[in-house]
């Protein structure tokens, strides 16, 4: 798979618009939230209004200094008005963490907007949870985490949003947004003809396109779980929306392991993103304007604050038959790690 690197480079120089959405009264949550991307989002939510901004953080003291940070740019007065910015840890590397962060937010009295873009590139094979690292981190934690959080989103809209968000069009229903990346385009994806996609790729085969493989599953799972959600609706089912965004090639801590990278690689992504890497702000106004999409982005992926259409293999007789495959076997992981989680789609 490939996609025009003209394109790719052209999109990248052009700003993006500054995000003006109000999020007042609305509780945000965003993971990976200490630095880079995540950072900077969480930044634009509370300078535009959020009540709450919870920073999901791996590292506890990293994870404070990011909520410090914010607050003094922001302006927050975290003595008179504390719980504006929380940082709550979790370890995606762990199901048992992301589980107990999951419960911690179900007693949130709301929960408008999850943006989970914590996430790790790395070529080197570790095992975490049974999983090879970066497939536990970029997919399985992850959408552990999104299903378990399906029913405090719903919730909020029952409480909160009245109204369908087709007929208004707005942007006021829950969003889910799942950071993906548009590596998705530049991988071969050993693992499509195996007889399971998620048992190969608890091994150590091609570890070189490992992160854009990871990327590409969650947006499989995304799209299936999106339609979805579609049905259940009809069938009563509170709407929340799900998208899936890619921030652009931003320079963020995200290469930070590619010492162990091969040199050609690692002199062209050093070249590449020093030439045309956005700033992590610039990239982090891509999750704004997913955040407050409406319905229109539901299922879609998005980019350069558009929605926009993954890799054509994605949309093919092909990719569809992926799509299912790959539904089921992560449902059947899911379940094995909480059970009924499935349901709450
Ligand atoms: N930068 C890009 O060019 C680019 C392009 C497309 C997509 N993306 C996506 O954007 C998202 C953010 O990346 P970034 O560029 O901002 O990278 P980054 O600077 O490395 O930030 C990644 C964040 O994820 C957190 N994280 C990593 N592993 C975790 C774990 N096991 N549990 C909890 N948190 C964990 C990190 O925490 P620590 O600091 O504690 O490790 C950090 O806060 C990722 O999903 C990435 O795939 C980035």
């Amino acid at each position: 798979m490939n996609r025009s690197v003209y394109r790719s480079f052209t999109t990248q120089v052009l700003p993006l618009p500054y995000p003006k959405e109000d999020f007042t009264g609305k509780t945000v949550l965003i993971t990976g939230a200490n630095t880079g991307i995540g950072l900077e989002a969480a930044r634009h939510f509370v300078r535009l209004n959020a009540s709450k901004v919870i920073l999901g953080c791996r590292d506890v003291e990293k994870g404070n200094a990011a909520k410090r940070d914010i607050e003094s740019t922001n302006h927050v007065d975290a003595t008179s008005n504390p719980g504006r910015v929380e940082m709550w840890q979790v370890d995606l590397a762990s199901f048992d963490s992301v589980k107990n962060f999951c419960q911690r937010a179900a007693k949130l009295d709301r929960l408008d907007i999850v943006v989970e873009n914590a996430g790790i590139l790395g070529m080197t094979y570790t095992v975490a949870e049974g999983y090879e690292r970066i497939t536990t981190v970029n997919v399985i934690s992850t959408w552990l985490m999104a299903l378990l959080l399906l029913p405090v989103l719903r919730a909020t809209k029952e409480k909160f949003h009245t109204g369908s968000a087709e007929s208004r069009g707005d942007s006021n229903v829950p969003h889910l947004v799942i950071v993906g990346s548009n590596a998705h385009f530049y991988t071969v994806f050993d693992g499509r003809d195996k007889p399971s996609i998620m048992e190969h790729y608890r091994g150590d085969s091609d570890m070189f396109h490992r992160y854009a493989n990871t990327k590409l599953i969650s947006l499989f799972f995304a799209r299936e779980v999106a339609a979805r959600m579609l049905e259940r609706k009809g069938r009563g089912k509170p709407e929340v929306v799900l998208n899936v965004v890619e921030p652009g090639s931003c320079k963020t801590q995200l290469l930070r392991e590619k010492e162990a990278w091969p040199w050609a690689y690692k002199a062209f992504v050093t070249v590449g993103f020093g030439l045309v890497g956005r700033t992590a702000e610039m990239g982090a106004r891509t999750y704004i304007w997913a955040a407050a999409a409406g319905w229109k982005s539901h299922g879609l992926y998005l980019e350069d604050c558009k929605l926009s259409t993954p890799h054509e293999f994605v949309e093919s007789a092909e990719g569809a038959k992926l799509q299912k495959k790959i539904y089921g076997e992560l449902v059947e992981i899911l379940e094995k790690i909480s059970p009924g989680v499935t349901e709450n789609i």
